[in-house]
């Protein structure tokens, strides 16, 4: 039986416009940067999407890296995409990015005109789509003149290989600069994909600003710091949590006896709201406007249906604000 979708899909997911443009997001997103690559159960991957979009969530991110190995989860995607997906093309936000390092030699990374129209081109073709819907480039290079990566960008969606494009990892000033330049070329830039939650704060530092002046839209990636802002770890390390399994980009090191403080102190909180850590970690970030949707990770069906349940609350009172400011330090 070929899967379909939910006929309640829309009945309860926030939708966002993102900045300026036509395009509204869902206020969660899905990220396959884990759990999506040929190390994992596809069945696994492919219960999350479907949960995932039965749910009203729209957007799925990916990036040519993304596996292990590097371009696997872009292929898994590719065939969830094909076999259960093929009806809904219209109705899903795909995005896809290159920057970090991809293949061997002087083209393999960073931002090139050389090496952004290959990757996106290898993307395509391992998604078997003809389009991504967002290109991003993943993170900004100090070598390549700004122009340059804003000129392929801007080219991709001339040619039809990108409907929109955005920018991740760029700072506040030369986030300005890549807007400024796509500007003048004709193709705006839809959104800035920064690292952003209760543990990494850096975007209120400006880049918040110029997004909601430039009117582009902010979705925030590990907004949950990658599980840490759940009650996951609270009593050792689980052994189906990301330290356990994968260990790479979050470590046992990371689970430090400060964080775990931080970590009890913000659960306290959440309970006196009367939601887990993980929904007010994400609601945290929704109740400013300028964020879009927030881009979530997941390892298993469930946890996509409990992060939505962040959105039954996400109002704050000034002195839970300050409580939480205090706490974070
Ligand atoms: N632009 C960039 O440079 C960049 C960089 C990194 C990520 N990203 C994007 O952002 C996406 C999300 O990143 P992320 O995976 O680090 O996000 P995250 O939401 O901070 O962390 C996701 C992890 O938290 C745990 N989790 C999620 N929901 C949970 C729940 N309800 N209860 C308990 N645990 C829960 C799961 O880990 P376990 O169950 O395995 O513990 C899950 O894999 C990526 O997939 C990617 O698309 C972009």
């Amino acid at each position: 039986m070929s899967y379909q979708a939910s006929p309640n899909r829309y009945n309860e997911m926030l939708y966002r416009r993102c900045g300026k443009s036509g395009i509204r997001l869902s206020a969660l997103s899905l990220g396959l940067w884990h759990n999506f690559g040929f190390v994992n159960d596809l069945e696994n991957s492919r219960n999350i999407i479907k949960t995932a979009f039965d749910a009203g969530i729209t957007h799925f991110d990916l990036a040519n890296n993304y596996g292990p190995p590097p371009g696997s989860a872009e292929e898994n995607f590719g065939k969830i995409l094909h076999a259960d997906f093929s009806n809904y093309r219209d109705e899903l936000i795909i995005s896809s990015k290159a920057g970090y390092l991809m293949w061997d030699g002087p083209y393999g990374e960073w931002g090139s005109k050389k090496y952004l129209v290959s990757s996106l081109d290898q993307s395509l073709k391992r998604m078997k789509l003809d389009y991504v819907d967002i290109f991003y480039h993943h993170r900004p290079d100090p070598d390549t003149p700004l122009e340059e990566t804003m000129r392929t960008l801007d080219l991709m969606v001339r040619q039809g290989k990108a409907l929109y494009v955005g920018i991740s990892n760029y700072p506040a000033a030369e986030a300005k600069k890549a807007i400024d330049i796509l500007n003048q070329l004709g193709t705006a830039c839809l959104i800035h994909q920064p690292k952003y939650s209760m543990f990494e704060r850096w975007v209120e530092g400006g880049l918040l600003d110029v997004l909601e002046n430039e009117g582009v839209g902010c979705i925030p990636f590990s907004p949950l710091a990658q599980g840490l802002l759940t009650d996951k770890y609270l009593h050792g390390i689980p052994k189906d949590s990301r330290v356990a399994t994968s260990g790479v980009f979050l470590k046992e090191s990371n689970i430090t006896p400060a964080v775990i403080e931080k970590i009890s102190k913000l659960n306290d909180v959440a309970k006196q709201r009367n939601q887990k850590l993980v929904h007010m970690a994400l609601a945290w970030l929704l109740k400013d406007e300028r964020i879009t949707s927030v881009l979530i990770g997941a390892s298993k069906p469930e946890q996509v249906l409990d992060s939505i349940k962040c959105l039954d609350n996400i109002q704050f009172s000034e002195e839970e604000l300050k409580t939480i400011n205090t706490i974070l330090g």
